[in-house]
């Protein structure tokens, strides 16, 4: 008999994936996707606590579930088993289970592949199952082979997990140790992927670039060989990978990015912060300086390279010259995309328990201006491809009837009409339009003209 299982997924992409792998595991078990929670045999909240209010979040949804369980017992309709999964289940497991008792498995990112067991235990006895462990073998040894066709585009997980503590981030804590999936397992993967119609990989791992691995030459590898290895993969267009660390963008990864057609010219690499006494506070490992130097060096190998990536703004102690340095390495760098926060503390990480925590209107004057300077980054970004065309990976249906949606090489979401049949296929897209977020555009016949139009602010001086 078919069981309802519905999950919902908060925050990053590597929490995207892990939410298609449970269902991967659970599906033997007759639980098949849906996507409203009512009635649903099985709920799981993938949950995200990387930034504030998210336990609040899981606790105001789980009440609403326990409603719809409720209701599902009075009806005679079965058991609704409610679990909270990922990074907030890892962190305040505990809370979770005292402060919410109807909620009856609660587990880390390590141990999914366990839910079977987990799932038995449920059936069979009242309370919660609670399994934050960081087993020691891989969950990846032990997940079943990931359910057929993913889609035109799919995530692979490589690495997991972070050693680098940065000051303010939970991440090392919950998803634990920086771990690297085996090169023969990847690849292995990614295979399936191509074979089941997936035409776009994105890799990913907190720190994606850390991963190293034998491979199956018995060489030790890094992430650049590895890209070289999945473009030989017959039928995969395009590789992409998020996120990385500046620490490890080695050498062959820069290389990788001037001699791989299939490596997209996008790069998410998140710097943080501008100011180099902030960067030491964050515990981050490089200077402002270095960042712009390992930007020059990878425009010297893609010129064409579309940057993104990540800020906090108002770390504890930040100053107004700090926060100016911030600014003044986003006008340096120029960014086509890239995504700003508020440093938010979290509990446990030693920037929570700084004395010169900053007032909050502090911090939303700084995000709104550095949010301003990066909106005009993109919205510049996106119009200089007016009226230029762009090879269109068509991935999806759009809202509007006859459109499809699809991204161009640097990231942009670009729609258009065009005949369904072009679903999965790379065609060329002229941009007539461009919005902050998107480009709209006219499918085009005939040669190729993609002009790379952005010109990047000069760096350093120094590293020219
Ligand atoms: N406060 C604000 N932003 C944070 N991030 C991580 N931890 C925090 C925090 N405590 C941001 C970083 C990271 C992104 C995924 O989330 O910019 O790169
Ligand atoms: Fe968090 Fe820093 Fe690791 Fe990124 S590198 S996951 S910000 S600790």
């Amino acid at each position: 008999m078919t069981k309802k299982l519905f999950i919902k997924t908060w925050g990053c992409q590597m929490n995207v994936y892990d939410s298609a792998r449970m269902a991967d595991v659970l599906a033997p078990l007759g639980y098949q996707p849906v996507d409203e929670p009512d009635g649903a045999d099985m709920v799981i909240l993938n949950t995200c606590h990387i930034r504030e209010k998210a336990a609040e979040k899981v606790f105001s949804e789980l009440g609403r579930l326990r409603q719809m369980k409720d209701r599902k017992a009075e009806a005679e309709d079965g058991r609704m088993i409610l679990a909270v999964a990922g990074c907030v289940a890892q962190a305040e497991g505990e809370e979770i289970v005292a402060r919410a008792p109807f909620v009856d498995m609660v587990f880390g990112p390590q141990t999914y592949h366990t839910l079977p067991e987990m799932v038995a235990k449920a059936s069979r006895a009242a309370g919660s199952v609670l399994n934050t462990d960081f087993p020691a073998e891989s969950k990846f040894d032990l997940l079943p082979e990931e359910s057929g066709a993913q889609g035109v585009t799919a995530f692979l997980a490589v690495q997991e997990g972070c050693d680098k503590f940065c000051t303010f981030c939970v991440v090392p804590y919950t998803r634990g140790a920086e771990f690297s999936r085996p090169a023969g397992q990847i690849l292995a993967e990614a295979k399936r992927l191509v074979a089941g119609g997936t035409r776009e990989i994105t890799l990913l791992g907190q720190n994606v670039n850390a991963w190293h691995g034998d491979g199956p030459d018995g060489k030790s590898w890094g992430l650049g060989r590895l890209i070289r290895e999945l473009a030989e993969i017959d039928g995969l267009e395009r590789i992409r990978y998020t996120t990385s660390h500046p620490r490890d963008m080695a050498d062959d990864l820069i290389r990788a990015h001037a001699e791989v057609p299939q490596l997209m010219p996008y790069l998410h690499l998140p710097v943080q912060a501008g100011s180099d006494r902030i960067l030491a506070a964050m515990n981050r490992k490089h200077s402002a300086d270095d960042y712009r130097r390992l930007v020059d060096r990878l425009r010297a190998a893609k010129p064409d390279l579309a940057m993104s990536g990540d800020f906090i703004v108002g770390f504890p102690g930040e100053s107004d010259a700090d926060f100016a340095q911030t600014l003044k390495l986003v006008t340096d760098i120029g960014y086509a995309q890239a995504y700003s926060f508020k440093y938010s503390s979290r509990p446990g990480t030693p920037a929570s328990v700084e004395g010169s925590q900053l007032p909050e209107e502090v911090k939303e004057a700084r995000l709104e201006a550095l949010r301003q300077l990066l909106d005009a980054q993109q919205i510049a970004f996106n119009h200089g491809f007016v009226g230029r065309s762009v090879p269109v990976l068509f991935d999806r249906v759009g809202r509007r009837d006859g459109q499809l949606l699809g991204r161009s090489p640097w990231m942009q979401s670009v729609h258009a009409e065009a005949n369904e049949r072009l679903l999965g296929r790379i065609v060329e897209v002229r941009v007539d339009a461009a919005r902050a977020n998107s480009l709209a555009g006219t499918v085009v016949t005939g040669e190729h003209t993609t002009a790379f139009p952005f010109q990047p602010a000069v760096t350093l001086e120094a590293s020219a």
